[in-house]
């Protein structure tokens, strides 16, 4: 949540910065800002309410040459999107931005001003850069005036911060919230994630928890909290621009959708061998006889991750006879004194691997004993750096805000992990195959699927996207889609959209149904298909307005028909997902609003 840059070297700050927030903006965008100094240490703050393109407007009318900056594209937490409450925010000699948050910031606050400073902003961040200003004393230097400051923070921060008498330097500080130091030649930046590095710098320092980094150009030296040299451990960044490109779509979250039959082949490469049979994950680290000793599992995640994990635990419990699986929401399971029996494993799932429910999850877990194993897109996060193992999901950057094609591989690779148990637990192949055949299949049949329904889904949304109200409703493996796909459509089309159980309708959703209300209801054709009807029924008596969406090929009574022909049995949801996928952009797109970053939202959690 927020995105940080930070440049220092030869060229001018101003153009990296803000091509570096662009990039970074699908984190927050609520406000932007920017802060460069000239070689006598001169400031030149930007700071505009609204996206990035404002902020670049700006910077145009006010150009400067400064090689040194730090800038930020805030999703706001304390105080209301607004110029005053834009980062970089600066008290005396001291500017600074800050993802996170200042849990003490309000004792500290009163502790400020009664030192003399004068709080312009509402922001935690103005006290945090007034603290780091009352430790730079004569004598004190930048990094021990940090270092102080952090020592009476209570919180989560990433930070950058700029001195204005010391031009020739930029301090970092990481605890909570990710940063990563890109070196180039006699140039260093800083950034908040990976997107904002793609070709400025390929070599990359991860900051760990609780590491400062003092950034001069083209030198970084590491510390601990307390002031102790750390050596840096270099690593090689492997992303490409392209990825970080649309490549002729419209939208981020269309080019997104497209994408996931490659996306689905890469999570696969390498893992399913469907001439023998067998499927094979690399970064578990666990032996087969740890993965026979398994008899729970515990899968959290947030949002999509958790609907992800939902989905895959309708599958993992075909498998073997002997697990029980539970999927626990982060930002409750992390507050609850729950109980892990032995013998459990707990898949930690999250596109971003840094969701501050989660990763608080992850500790908890940890800290109880259990295993933890990630399932995470973006490499070198905090998750997958905490877990013990895992299955890497290998999407590549996932931009749009609303998760689609994390949500697809998420649930083939819990599905993985799912059949790796239950081949070591002696599994015959062939009690397998069915799903390790179609796991294969799946990129062909969401290929087939986007063909055929994709301009059908955008003639229904012109019609749909009139409504307030929405009710998504699907049972057993349709289930969990129905609120992925209420999810997606409420947050870029901001509809009300509810997701049920279908045979939860009668106990009082129901009374919902009006004209006002169109539902989407995922009906499969199999043993659940006639009470799906009915339930459709129900619906349609009570003047409710249907789509229905199915892969059967019978006559339904519904207002319009989404048909999926595919053969695949057991792993067609993914395949009704993408319709709902479809619909939501299209739904969003014909209400004119902003698909890729919708209001009040952010890519990655990173606060409570
Ligand atoms: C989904 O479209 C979301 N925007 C959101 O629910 C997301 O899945 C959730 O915040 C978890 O993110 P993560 O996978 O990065 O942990």
């Amino acid at each position: 949540m927020c995105g940080i840059v930070g440049y220092i070297g030869s060229k001018a700050a101003q153009n990296i910065l803000v091509g570096g927030l662009k990039r970074l903006e699908y984190r927050g965008y609520d406000s932007a800002g920017i802060a460069t100094l000239s070689k006598d240490g001169a400031p030149t703050i930007l700071r505009e309410k609204g996206k990035v393109a404002e902020l670049a407007a700006l910077q145009t009318k006010n150009e400067v040459k400064d090689a040194v900056g730090i800038g930020h594209t805030r999703w706001a937490t304390h105080g209301a999107p607004s110029v005053k409450n834009a980062h970089p925010h600066t008290a005396g000699r001291i500017t600074l931005v800050h993802n996170g948050i200042i849990e003490n910031f309000q004792d500290l606050k009163e502790l400020l001003e009664k030192k003399g400073y004068d709080f312009k902003s509402d922001t935690d961040t103005e006290v945090l850069t007034a603290l780091v200003d009352s430790f730079y004393q004569k004598d004190v230097s930048l990094l021990d005036a940090v270092l102080d400051a952090l020592k009476v923070v209570v919180g989560a921060y990433g930070i950058a911060v700029l001195a204005h008498d010391q031009p020739d330097k930029i301090v970092a500080a990481r605890s909570g919230s990710p940063l990563i130091i890109g070196l180039g030649d006699d140039e260093t930046f800083i950034a908040s994630d990976a997107s904002a590095l793609i070709g400025h710098a390929d070599q990359v320092i991860y900051l760990k928890e609780g590491e400062v980094a003092l950034c001069t150009a083209g030198d970084v030296q590491l510390y601990d909290l307390k002031a102790d040299p750390i050596s840096p451990a270099v690593e090689t960044l492997e992303a490409d621009m392209q990825a970080i490109q649309k490549d002729g779509f419209d939208h981020f979250l269309l080019k997104e959708i497209h994408e996931q039959p490659e996306t689905l082949r890469s999570t696969l490469a390498g893992r399913v061998d469907v001439d023998r049979l067998r499927v094979q994950l690399g970064g578990v680290n666990m032996t087969d006889a740890e993965l026979r000793e398994i008899r729970n599992i515990i899968i959290v995640g947030c949002g999509t991750a958790n609907y992800a994990g939902q989905l895959a635990s309708y599958f993992i419990e075909q498998f073997t006879s002997d697990i029980s699986i539970r999927v626990e929401i982060a930002s409750e399971l992390r507050y609850r004194s729950f109980h892990v029996p032995d013998n459990s494993v707990a898949l930690i799932v999250s596109q971003s691997g840094e969701t501050a429910d989660t990763l608080a999850c992850l500790s908890e877990l940890k800290r109880r004993g259990v295993r933890c194993l990630g399932i995470v897109n973006a490499v070198g996060s905090s998750i997958a750096r905490e877990v013990d193992g895992g299955v890497y999901v290998h999407v590549g950057p996932e931009i749009s805000v609303a998760s689609t094609k994390a949500f697809t591989s998420q649930v083939a690779a819990i599905t993985l992990f799912g059949l790796v148990v239950a081949q070591a637990k002696g599994v015959g192949s062939q009690e397998l195959a069915e799903y390790i055949r179609e796991l294969e299949a799946l990129p062909a049949g969401i290929e087939s699927v986007i063909e055929r329904v994709e301009k059908q889904v955008k003639e229904l949304a012109k019609t749909y996207a009139t409504y307030e109200h929405a009710l998504f409703i699907g049972r057993d493996t349709m289930y969990p889609v129905a609120l992925e796909g209420a999810l997606k459509l409420k947050e870029i089309s901001y509809i009300q959209a509810e997701g049920h159980a279908a045979g939860e309708l009668k106990h009082g959703p129901i009374a919902l149904v009006d004209d006002s209300f169109f539902e989407v209801a995922f009906i499969a054709d199999n043993w659940l298909y006639e009470k799906s009807i009915s339930n459709l029924i129900e619906v349609n008596a009570r003047g409710g307005h249907v789509i229905a969406v199915t892969d059967s090929k019978k006559d339904i009574p519904a207002e319009a028909v989404v048909r999926i022909d595919s053969d695949l049995k057991v792993l067609t949801p993914l395949l009704f997902n993408i319709v709902g996928q479809l619909f939501a952009y299209y739904v969003s797109l014909e209400r004119g609003n902003d698909v890729d970053q919708p209001r009040n939202l952010a890519k990655s959690v990173t606060v409570e």
